[in-house]
């Protein structure tokens, strides 16, 4: 079992493209390669998944009309975001922990992205320094966790700034954490517990995350931290006796992005908007783009799906740069976002998983299923470009819906 589990890696990187048919592949495999508390923290959602289920049924609700005997021979799907041309409209969005999930995980993602011409966004909750992310010579975006307390706010921008970043992605929909049920009910704490038995035995289980990621890194003397939360190194990632300082973030107004649009030069962008208003005050506020975003369904239970918003708050018109996620994991979701109003797209725990299973190789062929999808679907959809999308009329009707379908 032990020799297997070691060699799950090399071997799920040889045969990657006979079992990775499309981005729904990776989370199977990585089930088996990592220990249950740390998958069921990325694959799981808050209290009952309501979000995480709405994220993917706004997209089956949802159909093109697509056209036919059009030439679509020369088609391409390079798109320009903040003056900077990327290779397809869409990127890896922020995720916490990646260090802990994949062996180099920040610089893993940072890397395929940039190899693959698309943008990576480190997270303000990483586990590697910025400086050395931007060192790999990739990532120019950054996520912060605004502290709540404004003094610190211009330390950790200037770090973030002389680290090389040019886009600081403000999340503003973590005034406290989500209730990951699923994930805590396997183990999974911040701070993860240092002495526990279940813990202790998930790992023993699950050799290859061991040995490739937890004892290589402590073995090379890394102190598994938040490295990036502040202007100076965070608190460990493994404790028995700390309580995770939430850095008073539910005191966070948008009086603190009035202050950050102050002291920050490059392009700021807030993430977690699913208003119109919000929307709004975005613009009155001086941000110049917005993530329509309800986490992937890992914040409140409650809310609308991340489409349902994109379209409400496209629907205002304004001059922000509209950006998406939640739930794609087809190409044409990313055509559909794109319809509705987006201008870019950002894809979670699809490719975290990747990286998991199978590294750089994994990521880089996540990022490549994705894009031949967009490309395969803009020819289906009879255009050559998502500029084009203008022509393309959609309809909305939950009685599309395959699953409802099927259940009748
Ligand atoms: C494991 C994990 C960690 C995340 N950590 C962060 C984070 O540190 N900051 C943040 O703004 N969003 C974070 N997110 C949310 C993602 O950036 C993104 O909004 C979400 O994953 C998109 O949904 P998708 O996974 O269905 O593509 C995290 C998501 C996951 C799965």
């Amino acid at each position: 079992m032990s020799s297997y589990a070691v060699r799950a890696q090399p071997r799920h990187r040889k045969d990657l493209t006979s079992w990775a048919m499309n981005l729904n592949a990776f989370e199977a495999r990585a089930r088996r390669v990592l220990p249950p508390a740390l998958f069921h923290y990325v694959a799981g959602a808050s209290e009952d998944a309501i979000v995480y289920g709405r994220n993917a049924k706004a997209f089956r609700e949802r159909s093109f009309f697509p056209k036919v005997l059009v030439d679509v021979s020369n088609r391409t799907s390079k798109t320009s975001l903040f003056g900077v041309d990327y290779a397809h409209p869409f990127g890896i969005g922020p995720m916490g922990f990646s260090r802990l999930i994949a062996r180099d995980g920040d610089v893993t993602l940072a890397r395929a992205a940039s190899a693959e011409g698309i943008p990576f966004v480190l997270s303000g909750a990483s586990l590697t320094r910025m400086e050395e992310v931007s060192a790999a010579g990739s990532s120019s975006w950054f996520q912060a966790y605004i502290p709540g307390d404004e003094g610190r706010i211009a330390a950790l921008l200037e770090r973030v700034e002389a680290a090389g970043f040019r886009t600081l992605v403000v999340t503003a929909d973590t005034p406290v954490n989500g209730a990951h049920e699923r994930a805590v009910r396997h183990g999974f704490s911040a701070p993860i517990r240092k002495f526990d038995l279940n813990l202790g035995w998930q790992g023993i289980t699950h050799p290859s995350w061991l040995v490739n990621i937890l004892l290589r890194d402590r073995l090379g003397g890394l102190r598994f931290r938040f490295e990036n939360v502040d202007a100076d190194p965070g608190p460990p990632v493994f404790s028995s006796t700390l309580v995770r300082d939430m850095k008073r973030r539910d005191a966070l107004t948008w009086r603190h992005v009035e202050k950050v649009r102050q002291l920050w030069r490059g392009n700021l962008v807030v993430k977690g908007i699913m208003s119109a208003d919000d929307a709004r005050t975005c613009e009155a506020v001086g941000a110049d783009g917005i993530i329509v975003s309800n986490h992937g369904g890992r914040q409140a239970d409650c809310a609308a799906s991340s489409l349902d918003a994109l379209e409400r708050i496209a629907g205002q018109g304004g001059k922000l740069k509209l950006m998406y996620d939640g739930g794609v994991r087809r190409g044409w979701h990313v055509l559909m976002a794109l319809k509705l109003g987006a201008s870019f797209v950002f894809v979670g725990r699809p490719m975290l998983f990747a990286a998991a299973v199978a590294g750089d190789a994994g990521v880089r062929h996540a990022i490549r299923l994705l894009a031949d999808e967009v490309s395969l679907n803009l020819a289906l959809l009879g255009i050559s470009k998502p500029e084009q999308l203008r022509e393309i009329e959609v309809s909305k009707n939950s009685s599309c819906d395959w699953r409802s379908a099927s259940v009748v």
